[in-house]
């Protein structure tokens, strides 16, 4: 059952015991997360200063918090696009991204041990993820990039994989081609697996030893990859191309633009706004809204597939999915579903106690600013820096 909760109900500086949802379903803080004082300040402004959990035993397996129970209004606008998301996906979707980080941790293990046969395994995986996209795109990229906690390899590797296959979607390639994409995004850091975190991201302090090796784990995977059965060739191309840009300015070989494989600039692109947002390390992160305003600047000067950026663009919105943004009424939403063919106008969800969702297509509304969001708290991005490289070795 879901159960409502008070927000002082909610103890702080402990690991959470349960997932927080908002009525309207949004997944607001994954359970084992430390609460901190201000992110009971961030709910309580996003939330009628209430959060539902399940009962123990009983995530994904109840219904959606009903209006009734909260005594809160229906909250869907007019628009066909107003659709508010599933408190019962959010939490398979989590349950799926625990499973799947799970599985690429240890069948990555195999993998460097030379024991893994047969891809299968993994191509299962982004075939499990595929369903949950083909579903609802917006909840899923929601729930995966916004709410995990992607500073670990194999989860990271999953938003990746997420958000590559959203973008071949997009695109509108064939079904073949989608799940190539996602195999191979959760494929291509398998060498980082046998590193220590701190080898893992590139970084100032790496050797020069440590940044070689990095700088070659796109082959180093492919080679993995040889003795195994059932290994597509565009997979493998993919894989060792993942960091390849446009310009040459790539590694681990610098192609250039016609040499690079279609779908690697997808992968490309999806590990490049990843990165913004979270470059690990303990290092702050770029706001979504930012991030996405300089992947922009970076495609005009020729370092990102201009495609692929649109797919991003269509597929998270110039606002994207999760992120918090002031309107101009002077109140507080968050993003909720993109819209397709109005980028600067996605599906918001006001964070008062309306919970009302707009659909800025269909309104006078429009977004003032993107804000930052205590609950994953990043920078704004300087314009003075937005011509800086600041993702793959670069950031070193
Ligand atoms: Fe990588």
């Amino acid at each position: 059952m879901l159960r409502k909760i008070a927000l002082e109900e909610l103890a702080l500086d402990e690991p959470l015991g349960r997932t927080l949802y908002g009525e309207d379903g949004v997944l607001l803080l994954r359970k084992g997360r430390r609460l901190q004082a201000a992110q009971v300040d961030a709910l309580r402004k996003q939330t009628n200063g209430a959060v539902f959990v399940y009962d123990e035993g009983d995530e994904g397996a109840a219904s959606q918090p009903s209006r009734e129970a909260t005594g809160q209004p229906a909250s869907a606008g007019s628009s066909p696009h107003c659709i508010p998301f599933q408190p019962q996906a959010a939490a398979r979707i989590e349950r799926l991204v625990e499973t799947t980080s799970e599985m690429v941790s240890q069948l990555a293990e195999l993998l460097l041990d030379e024991e893994l046969t047969d891809v299968t395994p993994f191509q299962r995986a982004s075939d499990n993820l595929l369903r949950e996209i083909q579903g609802d795109p917006d909840q899923t990229l929601h729930e995966v990039l916004v709410s995990q906690d992607d500073r670990q390899l194999a989860q990271r590797c999953t938003q990746l994989s997420v958000l590559s296959m959203s973008l071949a979607l997009e695109l509108k390639l064939d079904e073949v081609k989608v799940r190539q994409v996602g195999t191979a995004a959760l494929l291509h850091d398998t060498p980082l697996f046998g590193l220590d975190e701190a080898q893992r991201v590139p970084s100032p302090q790496m050797t020069a030893a440590s940044r070689n090796l990095f700088r070659n784990h796109p082959l180093l995977a492919d080679r993995l990859l040889e003795p195994v059965r059932g290994v597509d060739l565009n997979v493998r191309a993919v894989v060792r191309q993942a960091h390849e840009q446009l310009d040459g300015s790539g590694f681990p070989i610098r192609l250039t633009s016609g040499r690079i494989h279609n779908l690697a600039r997808l992968v490309n692109i999806a590990d490049a706004y990843l990165t913004l947002l979270d470059p690990g390390l303990g290092r702050e992160g770029i706001i979504p809204a930012d991030a996405m305003a300089y992947l922009v600047h970076h495609t005009c000067e020729g370092r990102f597939d201009p495609a692929a950026m649109k797919a991003l663009l269509q597929t998270l919105s110039l606002y994207p999915i999760g992120s918090l943004v002031a309107l101009s009424d002077g109140s507080q939403a968050r993003v909720l579903r993109a819209r397709r063919d109005h980028p600067q106008q996605p599906v918001v969800i006001r964070l008062d106690a309306s919970q009302t969702i707009i659909d800025l297509a269909d309104a006078s509304l429009t977004i003032r600013e993107p804000l930052n969001d205590s609950a994953h708290p990043r920078r704004r991005l300087p314009s003075h820096q937005i011509g800086e490289v600041m993702w793959g070795l670069h950031v070193a």
